[in-house]
């Protein structure tokens, strides 16, 4: 991996480490979100079988591990976490569901695995549910409730339903972007579902090479 621009200063030249990747990926403060994604060069989000996991690639999945270690905790939708079998990690996970309805295989973990949801799911608050919202999930409330436990550098890993509504509540300070060198054609799902979108400008905070895949990492001016 290679570092073909950055705005940070003072890095090695040479192969990207994982320790240098770890700078590149550090959260710059405290109470952010920043939200990953892998995309073909065509904007999907999943390939032919429905997932992300047919268009990632290696150098994807070494920035997709060193986002997670510079997060406090990983949102993600239900829909995601059901398609994409999601497992407890070591970072914490908070599952967002309208229905809440925690995914199978999040039930019983030793690591932290939050329910995100709203009154009208009839789940009852406790300190891993979360009911923030009466008929939809106040997504604002739910990171405020992140930083309020400790997690305050959050990292949304999708999808792009969940990715859409926090463009939508103006909740995302970052995008990290894996462009793999493919072409997905039909009609699949973008990284952003219809109905999100984006009123600001961005900034390129790094782009990195890796056997023709793009890291890139963007940043949402305020
Ligand atoms: N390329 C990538 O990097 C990437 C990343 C993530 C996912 N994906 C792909 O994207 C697909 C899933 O897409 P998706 O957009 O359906 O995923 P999603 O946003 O994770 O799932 C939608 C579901 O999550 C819950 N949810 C999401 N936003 C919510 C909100 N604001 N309030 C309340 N509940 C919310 C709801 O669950 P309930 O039905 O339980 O209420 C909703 O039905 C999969 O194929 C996955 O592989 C790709």
């Amino acid at each position: 991996m290679r570092i073909l621009t950055s705005r940070l200063r003072g890095l090695p030249s040479g192969p990207v480490s994982e320790a240098t990747l770890d700078r590149l990926y550090a959260f710059p403060r405290a109470r952010w979100v920043r939200a990953n994604f892998v995309s073909t060069l065509d904007g999907a989000a999943q390939g032919s079988d429905g997932l992300s996991g047919s268009i990632n690639t290696p150098a994807d999945r070494r920035v997709f591990a060193a986002n997670r270690r510079a997060a406090d905790c990983v949102l993600v939708g239900a829909g995601t976490a059901r398609a994409e079998n999601y497992r407890p990690s070591r970072t914490p996970l908070v599952v967002v569901s309208r229905q809440g309805r925690l995914p199978r295989g999040l039930g019983a973990s030793g690591t932290r695995v939050v329910l995100a949801t709203c009154a009208a799911s009839g789940r009852r608050p406790s300190d891993e549910v979360w009911v923030h919202g009466d008929e939809s999930v106040d997504l604002a409330a739910v990171v405020g409730r992140c930083a309020s436990e400790r997690m305050p550098r959050v990292l949304a890993e999708g999808g792009p339903h969940l990715f859409g509504d926090l463009l939508a509540a103006d909740l995302v300070d970052e995008l990290a972007l894996t462009l793999a060198p493919t072409l997905a054609g039909g009609d699949p799902l973008r990284v952003v579902a219809p109905g999100g979108t984006l009123g600001r400008a961005t900034e390129v905070r790094h782009v990195l090479e890796e056997d023709n895949s793009l890291l890139t990492l963007w940043r949402i001016r305020r």
